[in-house]
């Protein structure tokens, strides 16, 4: 008799799968999502009934390796409201390909969610950005040229999908009345995606002030592509942790980055939480 292959799964039968395991164990219907990224985590802890499954538990999720990057999908409520939290995220830096790094977007939108904040920490190119600004991102720009929809067309969203507003404007615009009302100063700019691990050179900061950048990061824009791809709605807001290479005389260190995420994340937690409170 010959020999039987294992049946090679499709990435849908792999998203069923992990939906199986998350349903198994969630109460709840989030319709809104949250992604934290370095050091930001803590606003998980701050839900009610809170249902907490490590993301290595789950079927098919790509497993994080970063320093600051716990992996956790946290299901619980904000003020009433469902949401889910996800703690920690994977990156292309770390080896894997765009299509495993946004796993999780297609994951969150098959239970069930709509609306997606995303956060991250970014250098600030923009040389008003001081370490510890908060900045809405208006639009972002794909310098690591790499796109988590490249490859055969799942079907759940157009082959070509329109990338004129990826942010929601009128969700940014509610979420600055939000920041406003809490005292929180904010800023908008413009986010852009390079792959990392190494942090830039001067002369590759230079050149994306240039291109319009205003902040550079090694997250969220495939996050964002998949999600616009998948009819989502994405706010975005970024941590300006750092001055990015030669803006200041400062040598770059992961530490630094983690250090300013933690100064700022009580303000970064309540401007979450007052926007998902205004977004229902
Ligand atoms: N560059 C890239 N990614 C970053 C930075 C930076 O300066 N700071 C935090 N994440």
């Amino acid at each position: 008799m010959m020999e039987s292959t294992p049946t090679p799964r499709s990435d849908a039968d792999r998203i069923a799968e992990a939906v199986t395991h998350i349903r198994e164990r969630m109460t709840s219907a989030p319709r809104l999502a949250l992604i934290l990224g370095s050091g930001l985590g803590q606003v998980a802890d701050e839900l009610d009934d809170r249902v907490v499954l490590s993301t290595a538990d789950i079927p098919h999720y790509p497993a994080s390796t970063v320093e600051g990057h716990a992996g956790q999908l946290v299901l619980g409520r904000l003020d009433g409201q469902d949401v889910a939290v996800l703690r920690g995220r994977v990156h292309a830096y770390e080896g894997l390909h765009p299509r495993q790094v946004t796993f999780p977007i297609r994951l969150l939108h098959a239970i069930g969610v709509e609306r997606l904040i995303v956060t991250n920490a970014a250098g600030g190119i923009n040389p008003t950005f001081e370490p510890g600004t908060l900045m809405f991102i208006e639009d972002h720009i794909n310098h690591a040229f790499l796109n988590p929809l490249a490859g055969p067309n799942d079907g759940d969203g157009p082959r070509f999908p329109d990338m004129s507003a990826p942010y929601d404007l009128k969700w940014l615009e509610e979420s600055e009345q939000a920041a406003l009302q809490l005292g929180i100063a904010t800023r908008r700019g413009v986010y852009l995606w390079t792959l990392g691990p190494s942090y830039e050179t001067k002369a590759e900061v230079r050149a994306f002030a240039r291109l319009g950048a205003d902040a550079v990061g090694m997250s969220t824009v495939p996050e964002v592509i998949q999600a616009v791809y998948l009819g989502m709605r994405v706010l975005g807001i970024s941590t300006i942790t750092n001055f990015a290479a030669g803006l200041s005389d400062e040598p770059l260190a992961h530490d630094d980055v983690m250090r300013v995420g933690a100064r700022v994340r009580t303000q970064l937690a309540s401007l979450v939480k007052a926007i998902a409170r205004s977004s229902r």
